[in-house]
């Protein structure tokens, strides 16, 4: 009888922890319909033994945004909702697009009040605007604010009797599944960074708990990415510096993720298998080619704005490493990045015209990378290793015990030597600052267990933020 006790407790908790890893804070996803379990399925417990690969549709190629009128006309879609930001509302990339709707007779109206960083009262502006223009469809032109605002408009356009937070994931929200299509939304990435076009995640502060949360979902992703590499040469030189960055971390991290066996138990319905299951062998490589890319590109693109060459292999990193870690997730950078840029004093990014404070999220996640990857290795060398060589380190002497080292140094350099602040110290953080730092990243578990060897605790948490308080 105890013995039974114990197994039903054990299935219990196996279940518990299936069904929360659908609800990632951050970035992963939710499933729905949360499927009803035979009782042959509630017994049925093993390791996780399987990954499954989503991907996008993705356009790429010079001048594809003329096309974009036609993509709504080829689908009978009549009024869009065109979202995009005040800067960009004058720049190239929003006047094609427009053009191409009016060329081709698409009636739209234009919503160019996001913000930087999106918040609850900025998705909330969008998505009331979306609800008063009988819309039948999206098209968001920008980097990932820009594109996480239209999905969050999109959902609630779609969901009007719920409240805001019953999709935005636990434990802010209430990380409900979506039951209804959405309407079609067509993405025109600006930035070569968050690879937005192809996740199924918003991300944004959350006011109220001065917390950066997100909604998670496969059913918010967009319908078609339009990759347009002339966008890029409208980037300033730090927006892609971090965006860049964004990019890197995006691939060492879903690299060099717990690998997808080990993320947990088998889910009790392929439903249940989060999008950010853990590296997998297709993931990988989608991740490692990406770093290439950054490797040979990315100092470039920072350099000469004019590069076309640079900028528009960046674009396409972004959209590789999108589709790597959209389908591995991504750990401690992107875990620990959050309260950085969620605890902002004063500091406000150069050559982002914003009138608030703003860490950008590349630069948030590129400050501790150095202190992670070091703290991470031990677990995984030979990645972190591989991962220092294809940014250009020599391995021929390298132990496996120095791949941390090398790795962190490698980034340093890279860092250095394109003009990154140095460290959290630069951002208006000192030591006092930790604690809250640490709070800040440990509702955000469900992506920092994803780190090769789980989710690190407060105390590591904490001195891997003093270790980035100065990088140089
Ligand atoms: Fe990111």
């Amino acid at each position: 009888m105890a013995s039974m006790n114990l197994r039903e407790q054990a299935l219990r908790l196996m279940r518990l922890v299936a069904t929360a890893s659908c609800r990632c804070p951050a970035h992963s996803q939710n499933f729905s319909p949360v499927p009803r379990l035979s009782s042959a399925a509630k017994d049925h417990v093993e390791p996780e033994c399987a990954f499954e690969v989503a991907n996008s549709s993705i356009r790429y190629g010079e001048g594809v945004t003329r096309e974009v009128g036609m993509d709504f006309e080829n689908r009978r879609l009549e009024k869009v909702c065109v979202i995009t930001d005040q800067k960009l509302v004058t720049l190239p990339p929003v006047k094609e697009a427009i053009e191409s709707l009016e060329t081709n007779k698409i009636k739209y109206e234009l919503f160019d009040k996001v913000r930087i960083e999106p918040t609850d009262s900025s998705f909330k502006a969008a998505i009331d605007f979306a609800k008063q223009g009988n819309f039948d469809s999206f098209l968001a032109i920008g980097g990932g604010s820009v594109i996480d605002t239209a999905k969050a408009a999109n959902l609630y356009l779609c969901h009007p009797e719920n409240d805001f937070l019953d999709f935005v994931n636990a434990p802010v929200g209430k990380g409900m599944p979506i039951d209804k299509p959405l309407k079609p939304l067509i993405a025109i990435p600006t930035t070569a960074g968050t690879g937005s076009e192809t996740t199924g995640v918003a991300i944004f502060d959350y006011e109220p708990m001065n917390a950066k949360t997100g909604i998670a979902n496969r059913a918010i992703r967009p319908t078609l990415g339009i990759v347009d590499p002339l966008h890029t040469l409208h980037m300033s030189e730090r927006l892609t510096a971090n965006s860049g960055y964004d990019v890197l971390c995006h691939a060492i991290e879903s690299y060099t993720a717990i690998p997808y066996q080990k993320r947990g138990p088998r889910p009790l319905n392929p439903n249940m298998r989060p999008a950010y299951q853990g590296s997998n062998p297709v993931s990988d490589v989608w991740s490692k080619h990406a770093l290439g890319i950054v490797a040979k590109y990315l100092k470039r693109s920072i350099k000469d704005a004019s590069d076309l060459e640079a900028r528009s292999n960046m674009h396409l990193a972004s959209v590789y490493a999108g589709v790597g870690f959209g389908n591995a997730g991504v750990h401690l950078c992107h875990g620990m990045s959050y309260p950085i840029s969620g605890l902002v004093k004063s500091y406000k990014a150069k050559d982002y015209g914003v009138d608030h404070p703003l860490v950008p999220h590349g630069l948030s996640v590129i400050m501790t990378s150095p202190a992670v990857f070091r703290f991470t290795a031990p677990s995984c060398p030979e990645r972190h290793l591989e991962a220092a060589q294809i940014l250009g380190a020599d391995i021929s002497n390298a132990k496996l015990a120095d791949a941390g080292l090398l790795l962190s140094d490698t980034l340093r350099d890279f860092m250095y030597s394109t003009g990154v602040d140095n460290g959290l110290a630069a951002l208006g953080y000192n030591s006092e600052d930790i604690p809250a730092l640490v709070k800040g990243t440990l509702p955000q578990h469900r992506v920092t267990k994803l780190a090769p060897a789980g989710a690190p605790g407060e105390e590591d948490l904490a001195r891997l933020f003093e270790d980035s308080m100065t990088l140089y």
